[in-house]
């Protein structure tokens, strides 16, 4: 399918430790508390939210951009006790281009246990076994040493730097470019270790070994 089929019926994905889901506006409360964290915008432009009201208000917003097709994002869930522990967002597709782009969080104190990979690697896995894409990339700053590493894990290759692309937080930041294209997939070395199904049509991460691109 195209990738606006994503947005025709929400595409629920599951790994051996996470379901990535819709948010619903009872997920307010859990997400708060994933974004409340100052340490989680530290390389970001944008603001901390300070209310609970205001995640309700987001909510709504990620609900809108999906019936418009803008945008998905996927509540990351926790499948051994359904909490939600961060947000994984399509932020840009393109079925003219076959290209999308994507951005991922975690409430901080589910950093290090390698959940944003695991995320990483079953979207890329859904979107290149499901949909058209070509080429998924992320962006992040240059200072974000996890979140470049995530990519990397995940498989996907570092293109580029855009120098100051960004005025935040009173400096220039640096912008790092990783991607990931459909035919570094068919790539046995980056393949095999990524993608790859069970019998029960579920995602299976094997360990991070050989799962480098080079
Ligand atoms: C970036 C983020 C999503 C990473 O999530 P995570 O689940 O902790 O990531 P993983 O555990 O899958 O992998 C993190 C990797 O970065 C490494 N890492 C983390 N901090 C590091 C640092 N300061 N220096 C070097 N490596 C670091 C970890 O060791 C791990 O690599 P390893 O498995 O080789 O040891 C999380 O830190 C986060 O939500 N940060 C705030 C929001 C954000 O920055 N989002 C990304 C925007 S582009």
């Amino acid at each position: 399918m195209q990738l606006e089929g994503l947005f025709i019926a929400f595409p629920v994905i599951e790994t051996e430790r996470l379901i990535l889901r819709q948010f619903t506006p009872d997920d307010a409360q859990a997400l708060f508390v994933c974004l409340s964290e100052p340490d989680v915008w530290r390389y970001s432009r944008r603001p901390v939210p300070t209310s609970l009201e205001g995640i309700t208000h987001h909510l709504d917003t990620l609900l809108k951009r999906y019936q418009e097709r803008t945008m998905v994002t996927w509540a990351i869930v926790l499948k051994e006790n359904q909490h939600v522990i961060g947000k994984f967002q399509m932020e840009e597709w393109s079925d003219e281009h076959h290209h999308a782009a994507v951005g991922y969080l975690l409430g901080k104190q589910y950093w290090g246990k390698g959940y944003a990979t695991e995320a990483l690697r079953a979207v890329m896995a859904y979107l290149f076994e499901h949909t058209t894409v070509n080429r998924i990339d992320a962006f992040t700053w240059r200072e974000n040493v996890a979140s470049a590493r995530v990519m990397e894990k995940a498989g996907m290759r570092f293109e580029g730097l855009a120098r100051q692309r960004y005025f935040a937080k009173g400096a220039f930041r640096d912008l790092k470019t990783y991607a990931i294209l459909r035919e570094d997939v068919l790539d046995q070395k980056v393949a095999k270790p990524l993608f790859r199904m069970d019998d029960k049509k579920h995602w299976e991460h094997p360990g991070d070994e050989g799962s480098r691109p080079c």
